[in-house]
């Protein structure tokens, strides 16, 4: 028998597999970019929101194809940003906090998600200092990872690992255009990541590479087009189809990549991940 051909391939990829999830979603019917608050946004720029919603729609589609639920919450008049419904907070470990913004445009969507969540019978915690959900608080295993620097303020990160009751890593973001972790780190699984080291301090670049020895790091073309913005499910990895790079990068990891056109939601600084509030029951 000839030994090479019975031996694995040097580079097989690690076997994925999915679970159903269960994600929450806002229409957006009411997107606009009426205000700059991080530097993807420009206010001269016109937003088609039929399109938007079209996008939107096929993105939902998409989680609905692959076996998962979608709940949804009712867009409202006045909050064009709503659609970024991550944002809205985080339910985790039977435990919902809701989201405190950093900025008076959106506060009141908190309401809106702090209602989903009571309703849904979660008591939605409040902290005392700002906290964007799960734009800033990404859950990998059973451990928290909170980016701050821009929006989440760190001092939060001790509030939601009090009310949640898991650790919680706290990771320094440097650069304006990835503002959120969300926007320079994806968990595509209970042990890995992806992430784009530029985007962190020197100190939360160890950090991560101490924590994932095996992460994929993305290159700029990609994290420029808000690649690392996906919802994974395990296996199949929905990301910004423009991101083509990281795609085959999933695809050599044994992941399946997923790609969907949100270049509306980009014109606000979001994608996939920004769309789509994970519950974790
Ligand atoms: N315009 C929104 C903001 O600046 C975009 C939020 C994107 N959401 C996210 N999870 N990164 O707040």
């Amino acid at each position: 028998m000839d030994i090479a051909a019975a031996r694995p391939l040097r580079h097989a990829p690690t076997p994925r597999s999915a679970r159903p999830r269960r994600y929450l979603m806002t229409a957006p019917q009411f997107f606009a970019v009426d205000y700059v608050i991080n530097p993807w946004m420009d206010a001269s720029v016109v937003v088609d929101t039929d399109r938007a919603i079209t996008q939107w729609e096929t993105l939902r589609q998409t989680y609905l194809d692959l076996g998962h639920s979608v709940d949804l919450i009712d867009p409202v008049p006045g909050l064009p940003d709503m659609v970024y419904a991550a944002n809205g907070g985080t339910v985790l470990n039977g435990r919902a906090v809701v989201a405190r913004f950093a900025h008076p445009e959106r506060a009141r969507e908190a309401v809106a998600y702090a209602d989903w969540m009571t309703r849904n019978g979660y008591d939605a915690f409040e902290t005392r200092h700002v906290n964007e959900g799960q734009g800033d608080l990404l859950t990998v295993g059973g451990v928290v990872l909170a980016g701050f620097g821009f929006r989440t303020d760190r001092r939060a990160h001790d509030e939601v690992a009090g009310h949640i009751g898991l650790p919680v890593v706290s990771l320094e973001l440097v650069d304006p255009r990835f503002y959120h972790l969300d926007t320079a780190l994806a968990v595509l699984d209970d042990a890995t990541v992806a992430y784009y080291p530029p985007a962190f301090s020197q100190d939360s670049r160890a950090t991560l590479a101490g924590m994932f020895p095996d992460a994929i790091e993305v290159a700029s073309a990609d994290a420029y087009v808000l690649g690392l913005n996906v919802v994974s499910d395990g296996l199949n990895v929905v990301l910004p189809a423009a991101a083509t790079g990281f795609a085959e990068q999933l695809r050599a990891a044994g992941y399946r990549p997923v790609g969907v056109d949100l270049s509306e939601l980009l014109k606000g600084g979001g994608s996939v991940k920004c769309c789509t509030l994970e519950v974790f029951s």
